[in-house]
Formats: C-alpha cells, structure tokens, sequence
C-alpha cells in the first residue's frame, strides 16, 4: 500500500471490478461528481454523467479520456429533461446498478438577503432535482443496486446557508424514506454528509478566486482535520456506500475530517 505527502492511503486499482456494472451520476462535470465518474470507469463500470454547460460536459470527457463515460446535458431542476435523461439511459445502459444524485449550489446569503428566486433556485437544484432523478430513474434500477445522494454536513451549521443547508436537509430525509420505500426492491439509499471538499467551486455559486482562498482557509481552521478533503476521498466514500457496504441503507456518512462531530478542542 502506497501512502502520499497527504497520509492518505491509496492502492492499486483493479480495472475490473466493477466490470458490466452501470451508473449514473448527476452533476459529474466537475469536482467531486467527476470524481465519481472516474474512480466508476477506473473499475471497468459505464457511466452516464450529466451537468448543464455543453463546454464543462466536453472538458470533463476530454480529462476521463475513456469510452466507458457517456456525458448527458441535463438540467436537474427540470423535470422533463429528467425524463429525456431516462430515456437516454434506458437506450445506452439498458438499466442502472448505481445511482449517484450528486449536483447542487449554494449561495451565501443573510436571512434579509434571502429571495423568492433566490430560494426557488436552491431548493430546485438541491431538492426539486434530487427527488425527480430518484423517481424518473429508479424504474431503471436493478434489483439490489443502489442510490448514493449527497448532503452537506449539517450538524455544524454555517451562517448564510439557510436556504441551502434546508434543501439539503430535505434531501437528508428523502435518503430515509427512499430507503424505505425502495426496500421491497433491495435498492440500498445513502447519503454522504460533506464538510469542506477542495472543488473549483468549493459547492458554492459565483466565488471568486480571492473569496474562494478565504473559503479553503476557513475551511482549514473550521475541520478538526485541519485541511479540506479531496474529491477523491469523497469518490471512495461514495463508491464505499454504494458498491461495499451491502448491509447499509438509510444512512448520512459524515465525510467530513471530524467537521460535524464536535471533535473541536
Ligand atoms: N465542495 C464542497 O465543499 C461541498 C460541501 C458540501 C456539499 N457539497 C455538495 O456536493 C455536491 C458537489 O459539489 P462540488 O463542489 O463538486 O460542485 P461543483 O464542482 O460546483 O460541481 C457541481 C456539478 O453539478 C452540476 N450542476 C449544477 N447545477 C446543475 C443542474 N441544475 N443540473 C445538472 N447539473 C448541475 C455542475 O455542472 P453545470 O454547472 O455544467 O451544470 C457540476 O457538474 C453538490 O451537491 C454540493 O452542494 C459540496
């Protein structure tokens, strides 16, 4: 086993472990969602992938650089292009073992500064969009696969994220009772609870390069870690949730280097 500058351990990957194994992932252009992709075509999986902007989907193929992604333009917060993405699903994979409901924004603001748009946007994206990927596309999904969502960790809550840190609660609640629901077909349904993941947009809307430094340096003196997390470690997690952890449904898993345990000194 290798260890990095960083002490976190990789290993080598088997290309075929995941070998005929079908997923989606939502909001997999950049960061972490991308992350995702690459460690599923890592392991031999084929992977659907979806963001908004044709230019990010045409870098990120660019970077995976493999025939086993496919991208997908589709905009979450519309319900009728999660239905085309069916569609689209339903030609290509013919069906689907793991789902990862991945995309969201956030965008910092004060209670007063919250508006009808404002508000609209957040909640379509995280929430509206998260539940409608789940029920468009669970029809396509295998007996025993299963669907990972992710959350932010909300146990320590951060001052300006109201409207955000409640879609995602909300999305916290749809990973349990989609759990329950989804039980009679064996679809497991999780979430990952994150905490500060170095990613371009660092999940938030519109940082600029000066604001996005403050975020990172806050990030570091707020994580009992002491650094924010890679997206790498957010893609092992995922893949952890939804491939290995076999006897787990209806859980959040903090990956969050302690943010919301209350490990402060
Ligand atoms: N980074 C963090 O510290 C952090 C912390 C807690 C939670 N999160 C959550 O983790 C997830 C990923 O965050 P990230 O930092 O990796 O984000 P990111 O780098 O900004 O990537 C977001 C992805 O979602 C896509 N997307 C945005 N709106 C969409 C829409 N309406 N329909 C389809 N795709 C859409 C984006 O592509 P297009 O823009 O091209 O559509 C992009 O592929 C998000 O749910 C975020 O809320 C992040």
């Amino acid at each position: 086993m290798a260890t990095d500058q960083n002490n976190q351990h990789s290993s080598a990957i088997d290309p075929k472990t995941l070998a005929g194994r079908r997923a989606v992932v939502t909001g997999g252009t950049l960061g972490m969602g991308r992350a995702i992709v690459q460690a599923l075509t890592d392991r031999g999986a084929e992977v659907m992938y979806t963001g908004r902007s044709d230019r990010r989907l045409a870098e990120a193929q660019a970077a995976l650089d493999t025939p086993l992604a496919h991208p997908v333009r589709s905009d979450a917060t519309d319900a009728g292009a999660i239905t085309a993405l069916r569609d689209q699903v339903a030609d290509r994979l013919g069906g689907i073992d793991y789902l990862f409901v991945n995309q969201g924004i956030a965008e910092f603001q004060t209670l007063e500064e919250v508006t009808e748009e404002s508000w609209d946007r957040i909640f379509d994206v995280n929430a509206k969009g998260a539940f409608f990927t789940v029920q468009r596309l669970a029809p396509l999904m295998a007996e025993g696969g299963s669907i990972v969502f992710t959350t932010v960790s909300n146990d320590q809550i951060f001052p300006g994220l109201s409207a955000y840190s409640g879609a995602k609660e909300a999305v916290a609640a749809f990973a349990k009772v989609l759990a329950a629901e989804l039980l009679p077909r064996r679809i497991r349904v999780n979430a990952i609870a994150l905490g500060f993941i170095l990613t371009p947009t660092m999940g938030v809307a519109e940082l600029t390069d000066e604001q996005r430094a403050e975020f990172i340096e806050q990030g570091n003196a707020f994580t009992p870690m002491g650094r924010g997390g890679t997206v790498e470690e957010v893609a092992a997690a995922a893949l952890y949730l939804a491939v290995e952890a076999t006897f787990t449904t209806g859980v959040e898993l903090p990956v969050d280097g302690g943010f919301g345990q209350g490990l402060g000194a």
